[in-house]
């Protein structure tokens, strides 16, 4: 226990308990603080903050059971462990349920005492190390996946559901909607967070190339494989498998996987061991994958497997109150990257980013305001630093939905009936007063999503 810095509080009345005590544990290495009464352990809690304090039950100025609470309410982390020539079960009880970590009766022997002061200390620094990482790794998360749309509350509390369970989740949404981002939320957020996170784009991979990605290979299994190679499974052991278009995965590869995901258990190739699946698996696709099991594209029986928690990502247009908040999210990112100071947008430039349709989602949106910072040479972001629509730029207050073209509320109505509908073509259509095929036509012409 060399180079031990830990500070430990010895509160006894006794000079000789105090310098036999003192000296036991700075021949540990430990830093020692004394105090003789109730009042100067308040103190030099509250000054020094010891990592661990000792504490007599018999005190001139008052009893250690009294001062437990007291302590506690200064510093509810530092452990305590009770020291009394005078112990009975019922104050030992007493002083455990009063907050004291441990109980030691006098006379007792050095080395359990500091046996059990590492022990203490061990156990109440992990838990505080844990407290801080998973404090900072849920700030982290929900400082950056910016959202305040249902759409995304929703998802804000499914992530923290999924923390504690091994469910598998299927990722689906359009491109740039984020995606990767959540499938990386949920194993930050989840239990596993200290194992692997290992992601897997499955598109153009061969079925050759994807098995042996997947699972690894004997040396020997083919001819390119002079040395043995642990596969994604093993790698992400006790962690967590992201398998990015999953749609793009070959038939053939989706069967072998299927295989593994419900037998649990993969052998490397050219190999005999068994190996035991012990990951969380996230799948994600751009492409509506039920549509892909119709079309005979992707394996039904792999499809329910992988749809045992389905996330569905809506396109930013679809939730348009998170575009600002998005907008000033990036603005914030790079002024910090690009060294700049820009302080947000002009109504007018605000107005067209409402308008958009954003097909590329969350990740147009991102480029077209670094794009937009780069260019800008003011204050703030004008509708002249965007890349749709020919404005002049002029401050003026005509920038609302009242000033839309007719196209524009034309779309804007499109969208509106069409999220009521939660995206039936016909109804839409019905309620618009437009045939199927004219809606259909509409929707393309304004980059809207055709309803799955
Ligand atoms: N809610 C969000 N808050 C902040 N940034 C986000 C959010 N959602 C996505 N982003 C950012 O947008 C970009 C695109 O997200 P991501 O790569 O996760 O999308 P995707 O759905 O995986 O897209 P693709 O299907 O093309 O792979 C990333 O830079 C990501 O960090
Ligand atoms: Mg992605």
């Amino acid at each position: 226990m060399t180079g031990n810095k830990d500070k430990i509080l010895i509160v006894d009345d006794q000079h000789s308990v105090r310098f036999g005590l003192r000296s036991l544990l700075e021949g540990e290495g430990y830093r020692v603080l004394e105090a003789d009464t109730g009042a100067q352990a308040l103190a030099l809690i509250t000054e020094q903050a010891p990592q661990l304090i000792l504490l007599d039950l018999r005190l001139p100025d008052t009893d250690g059971l009294t001062l437990l609470p007291r302590i506690k309410a200064i510093d509810d982390e530092a452990p305590i462990i009770m020291l009394t020539a005078h112990g009975t079960i019922e104050t030992a009880i007493t002083a455990l349920k009063n907050g004291a970590e441990n109980f030691l009766t006098k006379p007792f022997e050095p080395d359990s005492l500091l046996i059990l002061i590492a022990r203490t200390l061990d156990q109440t620094r992990t838990r505080r190390e844990r407290l801080l990482l998973g404090l900072a790794q849920e700030q982290v998360a929900a400082e950056y996946f910016v959202g305040q749309s249902d759409a995304i509350k929703r998802i804000h509390a499914t992530i923290e559901r999924l923390a504690a369970s091994d469910t598998t989740v299927l990722l689906q949404g359009e491109t740039g909607t984020g995606k990767g981002m959540v499938a990386n939320l949920i194993h930050r957020q989840s239990e596993r967070r200290h194992k692997p996170f290992v992601a897997l784009n499955c598109a153009g991979l061969s079925k050759e190339l994807l098995e042996s990605e997947l699972f690894g290979h004997e040396k020997g299994a083919f001819t390119s494989a002079v040395a043995s190679k642990a596969g994604l499974f093993e790698l992400a052991h006790q962690g967590t498998i992201f398998f990015d278009e999953i749609s793009e995965m070959e038939l053939a590869v989706q069967a072998r996987l299927l295989n593994v995901l419900e037998q649990k258990r993969f052998r490397r190739v050219g190999g005999v061991q068994e190996k035991e699946v012990a990951v969380r698996i996230i799948a994600a696709t751009n492409r509506n994958l039920q549509h892909e099991v119709k079309r005979g594209r992707f394996r039904e029986d792999l499809f329910y497997r992988l749809n045992v928690m389905p996330i569905l990502l809506p396109g930013l247009r679809e939730r348009r109150e998170d575009i600002l908040p998005l907008v000033q999210h990036f603005i914030a990112h790079f002024n910090h990257k690009l060294n700049r100071r820009i302080a947000g947008v002009t109504p007018k430039a605000e107005a067209l980013l409402l308008g958009y349709p954003w097909p590329g989602n969350i990740r147009e949106l991102r480029n077209i305001v670094e794009r937009a910072m780069i260019l800008c040479a003011q204050e703030r972001l004008h509708a002249s630093d965007l890349p749709f629509g020919d404005f002049n730029d002029e401050p003026s207050a005509a920038a609302s939905e009242e000033f839309l073209s007719l196209e524009e509320v034309e779309r804007l109505q499109i969208e509106r009936v069409l999220t009521a509908q939660n995206g039936n073509l016909s109804r839409t259509a019905e309620i618009l007063g437009v045939t199927r095929t004219t809606l259909y036509n509409k929707l393309r012409r304004y980059g809207l999503n055709e309803g799955g």
